[in-house]
């Protein structure tokens, strides 16, 4: 029986994973490092050390960073993507989210977030949804991330439920993985071929039906 949603963030909720994007290739640009468009897939959804270090591969130049210069790099991407997301509104809202969680929470269905951003607690606020969630699962506490289990499996943990009683929402290949690897059922959002690991697809948020992707999770 359905008893839980867990959603990724950026790129689910909200309009935001454009400005990881953005920030990650400015970053990459002044390190001339060519990212080719294949990048932007890759990129999503990873941790912020796991998403420099990609950037940094990309330009094979993983070796030649120590940790705190790392540090700095990562502290430069995040003040970018903070002075980018700084006048975010509901308006951010990607379509259908308002409906699908009004929805759940009517239903008595209970909601988490199971995002790898550290940002999460501040754009949940700015987007005027976080007190629709029972929890924020918090990515510096978890061992692994996407596309390990691990953010998932603590969502799920934050709301007491097992792994056969949720849902989780994701537009990144890792963040798929990350769902199937908790044993959970996956719900993709975007392309086919780059999210064909989950068990139900839809093009955009837009497409996003409560009631439909309950009786999808019941008759799996
Ligand atoms: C999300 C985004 C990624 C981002 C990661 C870390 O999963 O999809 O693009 O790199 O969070 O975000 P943070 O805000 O902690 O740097
Ligand atoms: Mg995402």
């Amino acid at each position: 029986m359905l008893k839980g949603l867990l959603f990724d963030l950026d790129g689910v909720l909200a309009d935001t994973a454009q400005y990881h994007l953005l920030a990650w290739r400015e970053l990459a640009e002044r390190l001339n490092i060519d990212l080719p468009a294949a990048a932007d897939a890759d990129l999503r959804g990873r941790s912020r050390l796991d998403s420099l270090n990609l950037l940094l591969q990309y330009g094979h130049e993983l070796e030649q960073f120590s940790a705190a210069e790392k540090a700095s790099l990562m502290a430069e991407k995040n003040r970018h993507y903070q002075a980018l997301v700084k006048r975010l509104t509901p308006q951010a809202l990607l379509p259908g989210i308002a409906d699908l969680l009004a929805a759940a929470q009517a239903d008595g269905v209970m909601m988490a977030v199971a995002s790898s951003s550290q940002n999460a607690p501040l754009i949940l606020d700015q987007l005027g949804i976080a007190d629709y969630f029972a929890g924020v699962a918090d990515p510096t506490k978890v061992h692994q991330g996407k596309p390990a289990p691990d953010i998932y499996q603590a969502a799920q943990a934050l709301l007491g439920l097992d792994a056969d009683e949720v849902i989780g929402f994701e537009d990144a290949p890792a963040g798929v993985a990350a769902i199937k690897a908790a044993g959970q059922f996956a719900v993709g959002i975007g392309d086919d071929w780059v999210l064909r690991a989950a068990d139900i697809i839809v093009p955009t948020t837009a497409e996003l039906n409560y009631g439909q992707l309950k009786q999808a999770f019941n008759a799996d």
